[in-house]
């Protein structure tokens, strides 16, 4: 086995984004440094009480959770209550949180993190809009080439969630994607082309519920929840579970299919804004630091959520 990846997962749980967070912490192959909150979902006093849930939930020991940006840069708040409901993360019962936020701001956290490390240790996960990683980046510029690569969920270069062309994560906060994007650092754009393929089919569902712990429990009741709401808003049979997909790839690349592009956010158009153009007319050049993900091996990704947790297996939470 090689040495784990360290990675800051920063999310706005979110369904998906708790998955992604189970996956990370109980796959061997990951050591999570730090997990930070962003509004998305919902505001950032819920998504961040849901992560700080989720970690509860997960048996999650030592690893600070921060709060980070509370708006997008530029644009007004856009949340999404009909996919994840009041709570940001409806369905399952939530348990009091064992965890005590920690008190840095999560860009703080994010820059103090990456800079203490040595450059090329830690890859940045966000599976939430882009706020927290732009202004890290505009604060301290240096984690760039410090910084392994940024492997997100956002985006989509062949269609859209919040609009016919955009995708949410994009799409809430499109300077912080374009400042992201622009960065001369490793991007990998894993969008709705791809999270499209990880649906929660009820063959999944099954054999999550067959390993009958509490976390499998508490993701069983989430995928209930994000099923109905992905079938009655956007008419899918099952619910496409994106944010773990990322946190995969970072695990075993081969589990997802990248192609080298060039990838511009939309800024300005009227139909279009937060669109993220992916350019396939020739072959990417050699500085070119952004690609796109095609394809997933639908089951080797769900044999590495099950296998994640059965590792976590039973988590005591009473007090
Ligand atoms: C993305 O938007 C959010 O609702 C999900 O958590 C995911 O990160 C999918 O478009
Ligand atoms: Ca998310």
């Amino acid at each position: 086995m090689s040495t784990p990846r360290k990675i800051i997962l920063d999310c706005d749980p979110g369904h998906d984004d708790a998955v992604a967070i189970l996956l990370a912490h109980g796959n061997p192959q990951i050591e999570l440094l730090a997990v930070t909150t962003v509004v998305g979902n919902q505001t950032l006093e819920k998504v961040t009480d849901n992560a700080l849930a989720v970690g509860t939930i997960a048996g999650i020991t030592g690893v600070p959770f921060a709060a980070g940006c509370a708006r997008p840069l530029v644009r007004n708040i856009e949340t999404a209550p009909q996919v994840h409901g009041d709570s940001g993360m409806d369905g399952p019962a939530q348990p009091k949180p064992r965890i005590e936020l920690d008190e840095r701001h999560a860009v703080d956290l994010i820059i103090e993190t990456i800079m203490s490390h040595e450059p090329g240790e830690i890859t940045l996960v966000p599976t939430g809009a882009l706020t927290n990683i732009a202004l890290a980046v505009r604060r301290e510029p240096r984690i760039v080439e410090r910084v392994r690569e940024v492997v997100l969920m956002g985006g989509g270069y062949h269609t859209g969630n919040w609009s016919a062309v955009a995708e949410f994560n994009i799409k809430i906060d499109p300077e912080a994607a374009h400042i992201v994007f622009n960065e001369n650092w490793p991007v990998v754009m894993v969008g709705l082309d791809l999270t499209h393929q990880a649906l929660a089919t009820k063959d999944v569902v099954r054999r999550i519920e067959q390993i009958g712990t509490g976390p499998a429990k508490f993701v069983r009741e989430l995928m209930d929840f994000f099923a109905q709401a992905y079938h009655d808003h956007q008419g899918f049979d099952a619910p496409p579970v994106h944010d773990p997909c990322a946190v995969a790839y970072v695990i075993d690349p081969t589990v997802v299919r990248t192609l080298r592009a060039p990838v511009s956010v939309e800024l300005r158009g009227e139909l279009t804004l937060g669109m993220t153009v992916a350019d396939f007319r020739a072959p990417a050049s050699a500085d070119c630091h952004t690609s796109v993900a095609v394809d997933l091996d639908h089951e080797r990704f769900w044999d590495l959520v099950v296998d994640a947790l059965e590792r976590i297996g039973e988590v005591e939470l009473t007090a």
